[in-house]
Protein backbone atom coordinates (compact mmCIF):
# COMPACT_ATOMS: atom_id res chain seq x y z
CA UNK A 1 0.00 0.00 0.00
CA UNK A 2 1.89 3.36 -1.21
CA UNK A 3 0.42 6.15 0.82
CA UNK A 4 -0.12 9.56 0.04
CA UNK A 5 -0.46 12.79 1.95
CA UNK A 6 -1.85 15.93 0.39
CA UNK A 7 -1.52 18.66 3.10
CA UNK A 8 -4.01 21.59 2.67
CA UNK A 9 -2.15 24.99 3.21
CA UNK A 10 -4.01 27.49 0.95
CA UNK A 11 -6.56 29.26 3.48
CA UNK A 12 -5.59 33.03 4.56
CA UNK A 13 -5.82 32.50 8.09
CA UNK A 14 -7.54 35.99 8.45
CA UNK A 15 -8.39 36.14 12.03
CA UNK A 16 -4.92 35.82 13.19
CA UNK A 17 -4.53 39.12 11.70
CA UNK A 18 -0.79 38.75 10.35
CA UNK A 19 1.48 40.05 7.30
CA UNK A 20 2.52 35.72 7.72
CA UNK A 21 0.65 33.42 6.34
CA UNK A 22 -1.04 31.41 8.94
CA UNK A 23 0.94 28.08 8.19
CA UNK A 24 4.24 29.32 9.20
CA UNK A 25 3.26 30.57 12.24
CA UNK A 26 5.64 28.73 14.74
CA UNK A 27 4.82 26.53 17.24
CA UNK A 28 7.62 25.77 19.15
CA UNK A 29 9.69 27.28 17.25
CA UNK A 30 8.16 25.47 14.02
CA UNK A 31 5.52 26.40 11.13
CA UNK A 32 2.68 24.71 12.00
CA UNK A 33 2.91 23.13 8.13
CA UNK A 34 6.30 21.87 9.88
CA UNK A 35 4.75 20.09 12.37
CA UNK A 36 2.07 18.22 9.98
CA UNK A 37 4.98 17.95 7.18
CA UNK A 38 6.48 15.78 10.49
CA UNK A 39 3.73 13.66 10.98
CA UNK A 40 3.00 12.78 7.32
CA UNK A 41 6.81 11.40 7.35
CA UNK A 42 5.92 9.75 10.38
CA UNK A 43 3.56 7.64 9.01
CA UNK A 44 6.19 6.73 5.67
CA UNK A 45 4.18 8.70 3.74
CA UNK A 46 5.46 8.01 -0.09
CA UNK A 47 4.69 11.31 -1.73
CA UNK A 48 3.69 14.38 0.59
CA UNK A 49 2.05 17.34 -1.77
CA UNK A 50 1.12 20.83 -0.16
CA UNK A 51 -1.85 22.89 -1.30
CA UNK A 52 -0.52 25.87 -0.95
CA UNK A 53 -2.26 29.95 -1.87
CA UNK A 54 -2.50 32.56 0.27
CA UNK A 55 0.99 34.35 0.74
CA UNK A 56 2.17 32.93 -2.28
CA UNK A 57 5.84 31.44 -2.40
CA UNK A 58 6.63 32.61 1.17
CA UNK A 59 5.21 29.50 2.12
CA UNK A 60 7.27 26.41 0.27
CA UNK A 61 10.15 29.17 0.63
CA UNK A 62 10.02 28.37 4.22
CA UNK A 63 11.00 25.00 3.63
CA UNK A 64 14.17 23.06 2.20
CA UNK A 65 12.87 19.37 1.83
CA UNK A 66 13.69 18.66 -1.35
CA UNK A 67 10.89 15.42 -1.35
CA UNK A 68 7.99 17.92 -1.26
CA UNK A 69 5.60 18.81 -3.93
CA UNK A 70 4.31 21.98 -3.97
CA UNK A 71 1.15 22.27 -5.69
CA UNK A 72 -0.04 26.22 -6.22
CA UNK A 73 -3.86 27.03 -5.72
CA UNK A 74 -4.09 30.13 -6.96
CA UNK A 75 -8.06 30.35 -6.25
CA UNK A 76 -9.35 29.34 -2.80
CA UNK A 77 -12.76 27.39 -4.48
CA UNK A 78 -13.06 25.31 -1.37
CA UNK A 79 -11.80 21.75 0.09
CA UNK A 80 -12.92 19.38 -2.55
CA UNK A 81 -10.86 22.02 -5.61
CA UNK A 82 -7.77 21.86 -3.36
CA UNK A 83 -7.64 18.35 -3.44
CA UNK A 84 -8.48 17.97 -6.60
CA UNK A 85 -5.22 20.36 -7.58
CA UNK A 86 -2.91 17.52 -5.98
CA UNK A 87 -4.11 14.68 -7.61
CA UNK A 88 -1.49 14.86 -10.58
CA UNK A 89 1.12 14.66 -8.03
CA UNK A 90 -0.59 11.75 -5.97
CA UNK A 91 -0.12 9.33 -9.33
CA UNK A 92 0.75 6.12 -8.49
CA UNK A 93 -0.65 6.31 -4.84
CA UNK A 94 -2.90 3.35 -3.82
CA UNK A 95 -4.22 5.80 -0.25
CA UNK A 96 -4.66 9.75 -0.16
CA UNK A 97 -4.53 10.72 3.16
CA UNK A 98 -5.96 14.49 3.66
CA UNK A 99 -4.48 16.56 6.43
CA UNK A 100 -4.69 20.47 7.42
CA UNK A 101 -1.59 22.75 7.60
CA UNK A 102 -3.46 24.30 10.26
CA UNK A 103 -3.89 21.43 12.65
CA UNK A 104 -0.54 20.68 14.27
CA UNK A 105 -0.75 18.43 16.76
CA UNK A 106 -2.84 14.69 15.29
CA UNK A 107 -0.87 11.91 16.72
CA UNK A 108 0.55 9.02 14.59
CA UNK A 109 -1.60 6.62 16.73
CA UNK A 110 -4.54 8.59 15.93
CA UNK A 111 -4.05 7.98 12.39
CA UNK A 112 -2.90 4.56 12.04
CA UNK A 113 -6.38 4.48 13.64
CA UNK A 114 -8.08 6.27 10.48
CA UNK A 115 -5.66 3.87 7.94
CA UNK A 116 -6.94 1.25 9.76
CA UNK A 117 -10.40 1.89 9.49
CA UNK A 118 -9.64 2.81 5.82
CA UNK A 119 -8.76 -0.68 4.69
CA UNK A 120 -11.50 -2.61 3.77
CA UNK A 121 -13.40 0.17 2.58
CA UNK A 122 -12.62 3.01 0.23
CA UNK A 123 -13.15 6.20 2.33
CA UNK A 124 -12.32 6.65 6.11
CA UNK A 125 -12.90 9.48 8.47
CA UNK A 126 -11.62 11.54 11.35
CA UNK A 127 -14.86 12.33 13.22
CA UNK A 128 -14.79 14.15 17.16
CA UNK A 129 -18.00 14.66 19.19
CA UNK A 130 -17.84 18.14 20.68
CA UNK A 131 -19.97 19.93 22.99
CA UNK A 132 -20.45 22.72 20.84
CA UNK A 133 -20.13 21.91 17.07
CA UNK A 134 -20.93 25.47 15.52
CA UNK A 135 -19.20 26.03 12.55
CA UNK A 136 -18.22 22.41 12.14
CA UNK A 137 -19.68 19.52 8.80
CA UNK A 138 -21.89 17.04 10.87
CA UNK A 139 -21.80 13.70 10.41
CA UNK A 140 -24.93 12.28 8.83
CA UNK A 141 -25.85 9.06 9.89
CA UNK A 142 -28.61 6.17 9.22
CA UNK A 143 -30.38 4.68 11.63
CA UNK A 144 -28.14 1.85 11.75
CA UNK A 145 -25.23 4.60 12.35
CA UNK A 146 -24.09 4.02 8.89
CA UNK A 147 -22.19 7.37 7.77
CA UNK A 148 -24.28 9.06 4.80
CA UNK A 149 -22.91 12.36 4.10
CA UNK A 150 -21.45 15.24 5.97
CA UNK A 151 -23.14 18.85 5.93
CA UNK A 152 -21.78 21.87 5.94
CA UNK A 153 -22.88 24.36 9.15
CA UNK A 154 -24.06 26.84 6.56
CA UNK A 155 -26.11 23.91 4.56
CA UNK A 156 -27.23 22.17 7.38
CA UNK A 157 -31.10 22.26 8.53
CA UNK A 158 -32.11 22.72 11.86
CA UNK A 159 -32.45 18.99 12.57
CA UNK A 160 -28.83 18.66 11.53
CA UNK A 161 -27.41 21.35 13.52
CA UNK A 162 -28.19 18.80 16.68
CA UNK A 163 -25.60 16.39 15.03
CA UNK A 164 -22.96 16.75 17.91
CA UNK A 165 -20.49 14.01 15.69
CA UNK A 166 -18.44 16.05 13.51
CA UNK A 167 -15.76 16.43 10.49
CA UNK A 168 -12.23 16.76 11.39
CA UNK A 169 -11.40 17.43 7.90
CA UNK A 170 -8.84 14.63 8.09
CA UNK A 171 -9.53 11.43 6.30
CA UNK A 172 -8.56 8.96 3.50
CA UNK A 173 -9.62 7.90 0.35
CA UNK A 174 -8.40 5.00 -2.01
CA UNK A 175 -7.17 7.11 -4.95
CA UNK A 176 -8.76 6.21 -8.26
CA UNK A 177 -11.93 6.65 -6.21
CA UNK A 178 -10.71 9.85 -5.32
CA UNK A 179 -10.49 10.82 -8.75
CA UNK A 180 -13.35 9.98 -9.77
CA UNK A 181 -15.41 11.15 -6.63
CA UNK A 182 -13.43 14.90 -7.10
CA UNK A 183 -14.33 15.15 -11.08
CA UNK A 184 -17.98 15.44 -10.01
CA UNK A 185 -18.33 17.88 -7.40
CA UNK A 186 -20.61 20.68 -7.88
CA UNK A 187 -20.27 24.03 -6.05
CA UNK A 188 -24.27 24.70 -5.83
CA UNK A 189 -24.29 25.03 -1.61
CA UNK A 190 -24.06 27.91 0.62
CA UNK A 191 -20.68 29.24 -0.04
CA UNK A 192 -20.11 28.39 -3.51
CA UNK A 193 -17.49 26.21 -3.11
CA UNK A 194 -16.32 22.85 -3.90
CA UNK A 195 -16.71 20.76 -0.61
CA UNK A 196 -14.31 18.07 -0.21
CA UNK A 197 -17.18 16.67 2.05
CA UNK A 198 -19.54 16.29 -0.84
CA UNK A 199 -17.21 13.16 -1.69
CA UNK A 200 -18.89 11.30 1.38
CA UNK A 201 -22.26 11.33 0.00
CA UNK A 202 -20.77 9.66 -3.93
CA UNK A 203 -18.95 6.68 -1.84
CA UNK A 204 -22.51 6.10 -0.36
CA UNK A 205 -24.64 6.73 -3.29
CA UNK A 206 -21.77 4.40 -4.99
CA UNK A 207 -23.05 1.50 -2.51
CA UNK A 208 -19.68 2.16 -0.46
CA UNK A 209 -19.34 2.09 3.16
CA UNK A 210 -17.87 5.10 5.03
CA UNK A 211 -16.19 4.19 7.94
CA UNK A 212 -15.23 6.60 10.89
CA UNK A 213 -12.55 6.92 13.43
CA UNK A 214 -11.95 9.34 16.42
CA UNK A 215 -8.87 11.25 17.90
CA UNK A 216 -7.19 9.49 20.69
CA UNK A 217 -7.37 13.39 22.44
CA UNK A 218 -9.73 16.20 21.64
CA UNK A 219 -6.46 18.82 20.90
CA UNK A 220 -5.39 16.49 18.07
CA UNK A 221 -7.71 17.51 15.66
CA UNK A 222 -7.84 21.40 16.79
CA UNK A 223 -6.87 23.77 14.16
CA UNK A 224 -5.44 27.53 14.71
CA UNK A 225 -7.47 30.31 13.56
CA UNK A 226 -6.30 33.15 15.88
CA UNK A 227 -3.44 33.25 18.18
CA UNK A 228 -5.54 32.15 21.02
CA UNK A 229 -5.45 29.37 19.63
CA UNK A 230 -2.20 29.15 18.75
CA UNK A 231 -1.55 30.27 22.34
CA UNK A 232 -3.33 27.19 23.89
CA UNK A 233 -2.11 24.02 21.18
CA UNK A 234 1.18 25.65 22.67
CA UNK A 235 0.56 24.84 26.04
CA UNK A 236 -0.59 22.00 24.75
CA UNK A 237 2.51 20.58 22.85
CA UNK A 238 4.85 21.53 25.76
CA UNK A 239 2.79 19.83 28.39
CA UNK A 240 3.13 16.76 25.77
CA UNK A 241 6.70 17.34 26.00
CA UNK A 242 7.37 17.71 29.68
CA UNK A 243 5.56 14.52 30.29
CA UNK A 244 7.45 12.64 27.85
CA UNK A 245 10.70 13.84 29.37
CA UNK A 246 9.56 13.19 32.91
CA UNK A 247 8.52 9.66 31.61
CA UNK A 248 12.06 9.38 30.41
CA UNK A 249 13.41 9.99 34.16
CA UNK A 250 13.93 14.12 33.91
CA UNK A 251 12.41 16.01 37.26
CA UNK A 252 11.11 19.23 36.37
CA UNK A 253 10.22 21.16 39.20
CA UNK A 254 7.21 22.77 37.36
CA UNK A 255 6.35 21.25 33.94
CA UNK A 256 4.11 24.28 33.37
CA UNK A 257 7.08 26.80 33.68
CA UNK A 258 9.55 24.32 30.82
CA UNK A 259 9.72 25.46 27.68
CA UNK A 260 11.44 22.93 24.63
CA UNK A 261 11.27 24.39 21.38
CA UNK A 262 13.42 21.75 19.84
CA UNK A 263 15.33 18.17 20.92
CA UNK A 264 16.43 17.79 24.10
CA UNK A 265 18.42 14.97 25.01
CA UNK A 266 18.67 14.26 28.81
CA UNK A 267 21.10 11.54 30.76
CA UNK A 268 19.80 10.17 34.65
CA UNK A 269 19.08 12.20 36.99
CA UNK A 270 18.54 15.75 35.54
CA UNK A 271 16.85 18.26 37.31
CA UNK A 272 15.64 21.58 35.56
CA UNK A 273 14.43 24.64 38.02
CA UNK A 274 10.99 26.62 36.88
CA UNK A 275 10.98 29.03 33.53
CA UNK A 276 13.86 27.31 31.68
CA UNK A 277 14.00 27.74 28.05
CA UNK A 278 15.66 24.67 25.54
CA UNK A 279 16.21 26.19 22.10
CA UNK A 280 17.09 23.82 19.07
CA UNK A 281 19.58 20.67 20.10
CA UNK A 282 20.88 20.56 23.55
CA UNK A 283 22.21 17.87 25.19
CA UNK A 284 22.09 17.40 29.04
CA UNK A 285 24.30 14.85 30.44
CA UNK A 286 23.86 12.73 33.59
CA UNK A 287 23.19 14.63 37.43
CA UNK A 288 23.26 17.97 35.39
CA UNK A 289 20.99 21.11 37.45
CA UNK A 290 19.94 23.58 35.49
CA UNK A 291 18.64 26.80 37.79
CA UNK A 292 15.58 28.77 37.68
CA UNK A 293 15.18 31.41 34.77
CA UNK A 294 18.14 29.87 32.05
CA UNK A 295 18.46 29.56 28.22
CA UNK A 296 19.92 27.38 26.74
CA UNK A 297 20.87 26.79 22.79
CA UNK A 298 21.88 24.70 20.83
CA UNK A 299 24.83 23.58 23.50
CA UNK A 300 25.71 20.35 24.77
CA UNK A 301 26.54 20.22 28.62
CA UNK A 302 28.64 17.74 30.22
CA UNK A 303 27.94 15.30 33.37
CA UNK A 304 27.50 16.26 36.80
CA UNK A 305 27.62 20.47 35.26
CA UNK A 306 25.67 22.76 37.81
CA UNK A 307 23.95 25.94 35.87
CA UNK A 308 22.77 28.19 38.76
CA UNK A 309 19.44 30.35 38.25
CA UNK A 310 20.05 32.96 35.28
CA UNK A 311 22.16 32.24 32.98
CA UNK A 312 22.12 32.51 28.98
CA UNK A 313 24.06 29.60 27.12
CA UNK A 314 23.94 29.95 23.15
CA UNK A 315 26.26 26.71 20.98
CA UNK A 316 28.32 26.90 23.66
CA UNK A 317 29.91 23.49 25.37
CA UNK A 318 30.30 22.71 28.87
CA UNK A 319 32.28 19.50 30.24
CA UNK A 320 31.80 17.70 32.96
CA UNK A 321 31.70 18.87 36.65
CA UNK A 322 31.70 22.63 36.24
CA UNK A 323 30.11 24.88 37.62
CA UNK A 324 28.25 28.06 35.96
CA UNK A 325 26.53 31.07 37.21
CA UNK A 326 24.39 32.70 38.21
CA UNK A 327 24.17 34.88 35.34
CA UNK A 328 26.74 33.90 32.86
CA UNK A 329 26.16 34.26 29.44
CA UNK A 330 28.36 31.52 26.87
CA UNK A 331 28.17 32.88 23.79
CA UNK A 332 28.77 30.67 20.41
CA UNK A 333 31.50 28.68 20.27
CA UNK A 334 32.54 28.87 24.02
CA UNK A 335 34.57 25.35 24.86
CA UNK A 336 34.92 24.56 28.51
CA UNK A 337 36.97 21.18 29.49
CA UNK A 338 35.92 20.00 32.77
CA UNK A 339 36.02 21.40 36.25
CA UNK A 340 35.20 25.14 34.65
CA UNK A 341 34.01 27.23 36.88
CA UNK A 342 32.15 30.57 35.60
CA UNK A 343 30.12 32.93 37.56
CA UNK A 344 28.19 36.33 37.36
CA UNK A 345 28.54 38.42 34.75
CA UNK A 346 31.04 36.87 33.31
CA UNK A 347 30.58 36.38 29.14
CA UNK A 348 32.83 33.90 27.42
CA UNK A 349 32.61 34.29 23.27
CA UNK A 350 34.51 32.15 20.61
CA UNK A 351 37.07 30.74 23.66
CA UNK A 352 38.29 27.31 24.93
CA UNK A 353 38.92 26.96 28.49
CA UNK A 354 40.98 24.17 29.61
CA UNK A 355 40.11 21.81 32.96
CA UNK A 356 40.13 23.35 36.27
CA UNK A 357 40.45 27.09 34.93
CA UNK A 358 37.73 30.09 36.91
CA UNK A 359 36.58 33.16 35.87
CA UNK A 360 34.45 33.76 38.37
CA UNK A 361 33.39 37.67 38.35
CA UNK A 362 32.24 40.18 36.11
CA UNK A 363 34.63 39.28 33.03
CA UNK A 364 34.83 39.68 29.43
CA UNK A 365 36.96 36.52 27.66
CA UNK A 366 36.23 36.54 23.90
CA UNK A 367 39.03 34.63 21.44
CA UNK A 368 40.65 33.62 23.42
CA UNK A 369 42.46 30.22 24.62
CA UNK A 370 42.30 29.73 28.31
CA UNK A 371 45.06 26.88 29.99
CA UNK A 372 44.47 24.65 32.47
CA UNK A 373 44.23 25.62 36.33
CA UNK A 374 44.19 29.55 35.37
CA UNK A 375 42.52 31.96 37.79
CA UNK A 376 40.95 35.11 36.00
CA UNK A 377 40.11 37.93 38.87
CA UNK A 378 37.78 39.69 38.68
CA UNK A 379 36.43 42.37 35.93
CA UNK A 380 39.57 40.99 33.25
CA UNK A 381 38.63 42.01 30.08
CA UNK A 382 40.22 40.46 27.04
CA UNK A 383 40.45 43.59 24.10
CA UNK A 384 40.09 41.56 21.52
CA UNK A 385 38.15 44.00 19.02
CA UNK A 386 40.77 47.10 17.55
CA UNK A 387 37.52 48.62 15.78
CA UNK A 388 38.09 46.42 12.80
CA UNK A 389 39.42 43.37 13.47
CA UNK A 390 39.24 40.06 15.99
CA UNK A 391 42.79 39.11 18.00
CA UNK A 392 43.37 36.24 19.89
CA UNK A 393 44.42 35.95 23.29
CA UNK A 394 46.08 33.30 24.74
CA UNK A 395 46.57 32.59 28.54
CA UNK A 396 49.01 29.73 29.64
CA UNK A 397 48.39 27.11 31.93
CA UNK A 398 48.36 28.21 36.15
CA UNK A 399 48.75 32.03 34.81
CA UNK A 400 46.68 34.13 37.43
CA UNK A 401 45.22 37.17 36.04
CA UNK A 402 44.62 39.59 39.09
CA UNK A 403 41.82 41.55 38.71
CA UNK A 404 40.42 44.42 36.60
CA UNK A 405 43.25 43.52 33.79
CA UNK A 406 42.61 44.17 30.41
CA UNK A 407 44.83 41.96 27.91
CA UNK A 408 45.40 43.61 25.11
CA UNK A 409 45.10 40.99 22.06
CA UNK A 410 46.84 39.36 20.17
CA UNK A 411 49.07 38.86 23.56
CA UNK A 412 49.93 35.46 25.18
CA UNK A 413 50.53 35.22 28.71
CA UNK A 414 52.73 32.70 29.29
CA UNK A 415 52.25 29.73 31.87
CA UNK A 416 52.74 29.85 34.91
CA UNK A 417 52.66 33.87 34.73
CA UNK A 418 51.06 36.46 37.29
CA UNK A 419 49.71 39.21 36.12
CA UNK A 420 49.51 42.45 38.76
CA UNK A 421 45.92 43.70 39.20
CA UNK A 422 44.60 46.65 37.05
CA UNK A 423 47.21 46.15 34.67
CA UNK A 424 46.76 47.08 30.95
CA UNK A 425 48.46 44.19 29.24
CA UNK A 426 49.44 45.16 25.68
CA UNK A 427 52.61 42.61 24.90
CA UNK A 428 53.45 39.41 25.78
CA UNK A 429 54.00 38.16 29.52
CA UNK A 430 56.78 35.77 29.51
CA UNK A 431 56.04 32.14 31.56
CA UNK A 432 56.38 32.32 35.96
CA UNK A 433 56.95 35.87 35.91
CA UNK A 434 55.13 38.63 37.54
CA UNK A 435 54.33 41.44 35.10
CA UNK A 436 52.19 44.61 35.93
CA UNK A 437 51.44 47.98 34.34
CA UNK A 438 50.26 50.24 36.68
CA UNK A 439 52.42 53.39 38.21
CA UNK A 440 53.87 52.88 41.55
CA UNK A 441 52.01 53.95 44.57
CA UNK A 442 52.75 56.44 46.28
CA UNK A 443 52.07 58.60 49.45
CA UNK A 444 52.72 62.08 50.13
CA UNK A 445 52.48 62.80 54.07
CA UNK A 446 50.75 65.51 55.51
CA UNK A 447 49.40 66.37 52.14
CA UNK A 448 45.90 68.27 52.66
CA UNK A 449 42.83 68.89 50.50
CA UNK A 450 42.24 72.24 48.87
CA UNK A 451 39.59 73.90 51.53
CA UNK A 452 36.55 76.80 51.49
CA UNK A 453 37.22 79.70 53.43
CA UNK A 454 34.40 80.10 56.15
CA UNK A 455 32.92 83.63 55.80
C1 LIG B 1 -13.87 22.26 6.74
C2 LIG B 1 -14.83 21.13 6.40
C3 LIG B 1 -15.74 20.87 7.60
C4 LIG B 1 -14.90 20.56 8.83
C5 LIG B 1 -13.88 21.65 9.08
C6 LIG B 1 -12.94 21.21 10.15
C7 LIG B 1 -15.25 21.25 4.01
C8 LIG B 1 -16.16 21.70 2.95
N1 LIG B 1 -15.62 21.51 5.25
O1 LIG B 1 -14.65 23.42 6.94
O2 LIG B 1 -16.62 19.79 7.33
O3 LIG B 1 -15.77 20.40 9.95
O4 LIG B 1 -13.12 21.91 7.89
O5 LIG B 1 -12.11 22.28 10.47
O6 LIG B 1 -14.25 20.65 3.72
N2 LIG B 1 -8.30 25.18 2.19
C9 LIG B 1 -7.54 25.24 1.06
N3 LIG B 1 -8.10 25.64 -0.10
C10 LIG B 1 -9.42 25.99 -0.16
C11 LIG B 1 -10.19 25.93 1.01
C12 LIG B 1 -9.60 25.51 2.17
O7 LIG B 1 -6.34 24.93 1.07
O8 LIG B 1 -9.87 26.34 -1.26
C13 LIG B 1 -7.66 24.72 3.45
C14 LIG B 1 -7.64 25.79 4.52
O9 LIG B 1 -6.42 26.51 4.49
C15 LIG B 1 -7.75 24.96 5.79
C16 LIG B 1 -8.56 23.75 5.36
O10 LIG B 1 -8.44 23.68 3.96
O11 LIG B 1 -6.51 24.52 6.26
C17 LIG B 1 -10.01 23.85 5.76
O12 LIG B 1 -10.56 25.00 5.19
P1 LIG B 1 -11.61 25.89 5.97
O13 LIG B 1 -12.09 26.96 5.09
O14 LIG B 1 -11.11 26.22 7.30
O15 LIG B 1 -12.79 24.81 6.12
P2 LIG B 1 -14.07 24.93 6.98
O16 LIG B 1 -15.03 25.79 6.28
O17 LIG B 1 -13.72 25.25 8.35
MG1 LIG C 1 -14.39 27.63 4.80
Amino acid sequence: MKLGVVILAAGQGTRMRSELPKVLHPLADRPLLGHVIATARGLGAKRIAVVYGHGGERVPGAFTDSDLIWVEQAQQLGTGHAVEQALPAMAEMDRVLVLYGDVPLTSLDTLHGLLQAAEQTQLALLTVTLADPTGYGRIVRDDQDRVLRIVEQKDASAAELEIDEVNTGMLVADRPSLVQWLGQLENDNAQGEFYLTDIVAKAVAEGGEVHSAQPGEAYEVMGVNDRLQLAELERCFQRLQAERLMRQGLTLRDPARFDLRGTLTVGRDVEIDVNVLIVGDVTLGDDVRVGANTVIRNSRIGDGVQIFENCVIDRAEVGAASIIGPFSRLRPETVLSERVHVGNFVEIKKSEVAEGSKINHLSYVGDTTVGRSVNIGAGTITCNYDGAFKHRTIIGDDAFIGSDTQLVAPVEVGAGATIGAGSTITRDAPPEALTLSRPRQTSIPGWSRPRKEKK
